[in-house]
């Protein structure tokens, strides 16, 4: 099988690049990403030399680039997307272009080179903001995004499933909660509260900390991924969700007891605005239809994450320095010009 996966160096793509080479040897993965500031090519060193793996510098909105891209591909799945709420509030421009019209460039040159089986990656941002005593979100709870980053990933779902049932195109979604992992950008707050505190940093907590997230591992997801790609049901949806709700002062108590810091290191700074209070997910149908459950141990996890984050001090510290653009400028190609170089 070829796949083509659309934000293959970012955070969660690098990882199923990463899972799907290891559990399918013989499969070819060409890895389709802008290089925006979230993406980054060290993610994917250990497969670069592999002759199943292949690399393109393209933006998902480029229609000419992506309709070659798509040619001979037998399953797309879509992860390319600005993920970051803090920036979707400075600023959406970035959103809609890649979560909104991206996505419709790449369901075109699907539909166009014969209707190519698509898998559109979501999140339960999408469904809004749950109350303390709400029942967690499901494949049928209504819309309510309420950030500019959930507002377009709402609209890519339902360009998604648009194409589905106008065009008949194979698609289907996963909406998922929060994953945490290897090769996260410091900008979210797992790894950003890791690697201060390895900087003697505060760790900022949003208003009180009392907001809630559920927390899943990222090969818990890609493994939910996996599972829709070999036996989910055309145009169906499947919700994936970690069982593990925190506030995130309990999430920032569990790291500073696992880095051996005290709550002293927390410093409470102003509210992001129209901070979603909470999200929680009920993936009974992802269970009873897929066989899939999260098996990774929220504790077990983040033990696994900081370890990584620690032993891979260059990786963020270039990030936080901004040094890795540099290197990749020099080695690779100019992220300001319009040919496409590709890489292996
Ligand atoms: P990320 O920000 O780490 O990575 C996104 C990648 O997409 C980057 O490599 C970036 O260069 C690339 N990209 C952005 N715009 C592009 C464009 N126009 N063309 C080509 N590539 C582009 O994000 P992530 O956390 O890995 O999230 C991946 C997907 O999973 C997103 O669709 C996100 O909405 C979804 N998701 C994330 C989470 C989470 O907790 N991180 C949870 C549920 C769903
Ligand atoms: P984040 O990792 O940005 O993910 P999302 O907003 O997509 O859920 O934030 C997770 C939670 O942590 C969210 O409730 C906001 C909060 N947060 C902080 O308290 N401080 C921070 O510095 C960041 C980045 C997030």
């Amino acid at each position: 099988m070829k796949i083509l996966v659309t934000g293959g160096a970012g955070f969660i793509g690098s990882n199923f690049i990463h899972y799907w080479l290891k559990k399918y040897p013989t499969d070819s993965i060409v890895n389709l990403d802008a290089l925006t500031y979230a993406g980054n090519l060290e993610n994917l060193r250990a497969v670069e030399n592999n002759k199943n793996y292949k690399f393109i510098k393209g933006d998902i909105g480029d229609t000419e680039l992506i309709n070659d891209a798509v040619k001979g591909v037998d399953l797309i799945v879509h992860f390319a997307a600005e993920s970051h709420v803090d920036r979707s509030i400075m600023d959406s421009g970035d959103f809609i272009h890649a979560n909104v019209e991206g996505t419709r460039v790449l369901l075109d040159a699907a539909k166009n080179n014969g209707r190519i089986r698509f898998h559109h990656i979501s999140t339960d941002e999408v469904f809004g903001s749950l109350g303390l005593k709400d029942k967690p979100f499901n494949e049928n709870t209504a819309y309510d995004p309420r950030s500019p980053y959930s507002a377009s990933k709402a609209a890519s779902d339902h360009l998604v499933r648009a194409y589905f049932h106008t065009y008949k195109l194979p698609i289907t979604v996963s909406n998922c909660s929060n994953n945490y992992g290897p090769f996260q950008f410091p900008e979210k707050v797992i790894p950003l509260f890791i690697t201060n505190l390895m900087e003697g940093k505060k760790v900022p907590i949003y208003g009180q900390g009392g907001n809630i997230r559920d927390w899943i591992y990222v090969d818990d997801h890609n493994a939910g991924v996996d599972a829709i790609i070999k036996r989910g049901e055309i145009g169906e949806t499947y919700c994936f969700g970690g069982n593990c709700e925190l506030t995130n002062l309990a999430l920032t108590k569990k790291i500073l007891k696992l880095m051996g810091r005290g709550e002293e290191m927390i410093e409470y700074v102003a509210d992001r605005p129209g901070h979603d209070l909470r999200y929680a997910m009920d993936y009974k149908k992802a269970k009873n239809e897929l066989g899939w459950a999260p098996k990774v141990k929220f504790k077990d996890g983040l033990i696994k994450t900081i370890e990584w984050y620690k032993n891979n001090k260059a990786w963020w510290q270039n990030i936080k320095s901004g040094e890795y653009k540099q290197y990749y400028k020099k080695n690779y190609f100019d992220r300001t010009g319009k040919s496409v170089r590709t890489i292996n």
